[in-house]
């Protein structure tokens, strides 16, 4: 199975980043893909770019690389109770392509914060707008408070409850997948 695991956010250092690989990471066996959405950065959406200009290759690239996953784990940042605008934006332009970007892929969707409610709003936007956008959505995670749960020396989360909650969601993506002891 290969998962195409990422953090909806810009950030070199994104949490989400780290939370959507620790959780692939728990599905043994898998191959894990990520993507930088620094890579996929694009002028602001707007019908005018897209009427002159039509949808640039970066947006299709988007789509593909998520076409050629078998499952999808996005962990998104919280800005302002909404989308990081590097997600946002890139979301945008591939959607003009294929409404269905997550294109009916099983899909594990996670938010994670510094604060106790871990991001709880946007992933609350994200799974909203699921069935209308493709994705396959067998769980939705915040994972709150994610400096006092992880440990950046060993790069795992530490919380046994965060842990349960990860497996049991990656368990999901693959009946015949074992899911790594902890
Ligand atoms: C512009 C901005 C707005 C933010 N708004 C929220 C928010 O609404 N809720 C929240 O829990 N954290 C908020 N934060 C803190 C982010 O959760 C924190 O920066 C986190 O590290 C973002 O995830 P990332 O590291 O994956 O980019 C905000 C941060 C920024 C820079």
């Amino acid at each position: 199975m290969k998962i195409l695991a990422f953090g909806a956010s810009n950030s070199k250092n994104s949490i989400n980043q780290k939370l959507a690989l620790y959780t692939a990471s728990l599905l043994e066996g898998a191959e894990v893909e990520t993507l930088d959405l620094n890579e996929y950065e694009l002028p602001i959406y707007s019908q005018d770019r897209q009427d002159e200009g039509g949808i640039p290759s970066l947006a299709h690239q988007f789509l593909a690389k998520i076409a050629e996953a078998d499952a999808l784990i996005i962990s998104f940042a919280e800005h302002n109770g909404s989308f990081s605008v590097a997600y946002k934006n890139i979301f945008d332009w591939a959607s003009r392509e294929n409404m269905k970007v997550y294109q009916d892929k099983k899909t594990i969707f996670l938010s994670t914060s510094p604060g106790p409610n871990g991001g709880a709003t946007v992933l609350g936007a994200a799974s909203g707008g699921a069935p209308f956008q493709g994705a396959n959505l067998l769980a939705s995670i915040p994972v709150g408070s994610f400096y006092d749960i992880y440990d950046a020396e060993t790069d795992q989360i530490t919380n046994n409850d965060v842990n349960e909650q990860l497996k049991e969601a990656v368990g999901k993506l693959s009946d015949t997948a074992n899911i790594a002891a902890a």
